[in-house]
C-alpha cells in the first residue's frame, strides 16, 4: 500500500526514473513553472550521483524550515512523496499559507503522480492523505487549483470534497473545507509519525491565521 514519506536520499534510482519518465513528456521544457521542472532545470546533472541526491534531498526538506530565506513570491512549503514499497510515485507539495499571488492562481497544494503510476487511484490517495496535515500548520480550508482543461486533477480534487469557486487566469479554484485533525479518530488512514516528521524538524513553523477569505469555505 502507498504511503505519505518525507523525500529519502534511499529513493534515488526510482525518483530518477520517474523524472526520466516526466522529462520524456515534457516536464522541464522551457516555460514549464512545475515544481518538477523547476527541480529537473537546477539539479540535472547534480542529482544523478548519490552525493549531489543528498543535496538534493537535504534542500527539498529545508524548504519546510520557515526561519530559511526564500526568493520573492516563495513560501514556505512542505513535500512528501507518495511511495509504495521502494518504488517512487509521485509528489505533493503543501504551501504553508498563501501570498497574493497563491491565492489568486496556485492555491495551497501542488501534486504530480508519475506517467507509469497514473491512473490507478494514486492522486486521488495521495491527496486525501496529505489533508488532514494541513491542519497541523494551521490550514482550516484548503485552496487548490488546476488548469480548465485538467480532467484528471479535476476528479481528484473533486473526489477530495473541493468544491468550485471560480475560474482565473485559466485555473478552477476549488476549496475543500477544513480536514480532520491528524490522529482523530477520523478513518483517515496512513503513517502520521513518518508523514509530520518534517514539521517536527521545523521549530519555527509558520503559523499564519487564515484570512477572512481564506476562512470562508471551510470555517468552524
Ligand atoms: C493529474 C494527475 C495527478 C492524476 O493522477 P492519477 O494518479 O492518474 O489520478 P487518479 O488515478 O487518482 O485518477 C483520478 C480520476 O481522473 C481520471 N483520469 C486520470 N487520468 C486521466 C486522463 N488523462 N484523462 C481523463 N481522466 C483521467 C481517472 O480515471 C480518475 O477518474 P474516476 O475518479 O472517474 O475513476 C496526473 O495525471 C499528473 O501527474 N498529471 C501531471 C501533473 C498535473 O497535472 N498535476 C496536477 C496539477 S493541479
Amino acid at each position: 500500500m502507498a504511503e505519505l514519506r518525507v523525500p529519502d536520499v534511499r529513493l534515488r534510482r526510482s525518483y530518477l526514473a520517474a523524472v526520466a519518465e516526466l522529462a520524456a513528456e515534457g516536464c522541464g521544457a522551457p516555460g514549464d513553472r512545475s515544481g518538477t521542472a523547476r527541480q529537473i532545470r537546477t539539479w540535472s546533472g547534480i542529482w544523478e550521483s548519490e552525493e549531489g541526491f543528498t543535496t538534493f534531498v537535504e534542500e527539498l526538506r529545508a524548504e519546510s524550515d520557515s526561519r530559511r530565506a526564500r526568493a520573492h513570491g516563495l513560501v514556505t512549503s512542505t513535500t512528501w512523496w507518495w511511495v509504495e514499497g521502494e518504488e517512487y510515485l509521485g509528489r505533493i507539495a503543501l504551501r504553508h499559507y498563501l501570498n497574493d499571488e497563491l491565492l489568486e492562481v496556485a492555491g495551497h497544494i501542488g501534486y504530480e503522480v508519475r506517467p507509469s503510476a497514473r491512473r490507478r487511484g494514486n492522486a486521488t490517495a495521495m491527496l486525501a492523505a496529505l489533508l488532514p496535515l494541513a491542519r497541523l500548520v494551521g490550514i482550516d480550508a484548503v485552496l487548490i487549483t488546476c488548469d480548465v482543461t485538467n480532467v484528471a486533477s479535476r476528479k481528484v480534487i473533486e473526489a477530495n470534497g473541493g468544491t468550485l469557486e471560480d475560474e482565473r487566469h485559466g485555473k478552477l479554484r476549488f476549496w475543500i473545507p477544513r480536514a480532520p485533525v491528524p490522529g482523530a479518530s477520523t478513518g483517515v488512514c496512513y503513517d502520521l509519525p513518518a508523514a509530520s516528521c518534517l514539521f517536527q524538524r521545523a521549530p519555527a513553523l509558520e503559523r499564519r491565521p487564515p484570512s477572512p477569505l481564506i476562512e470562508r469555505p471551510g470555517g468552524p
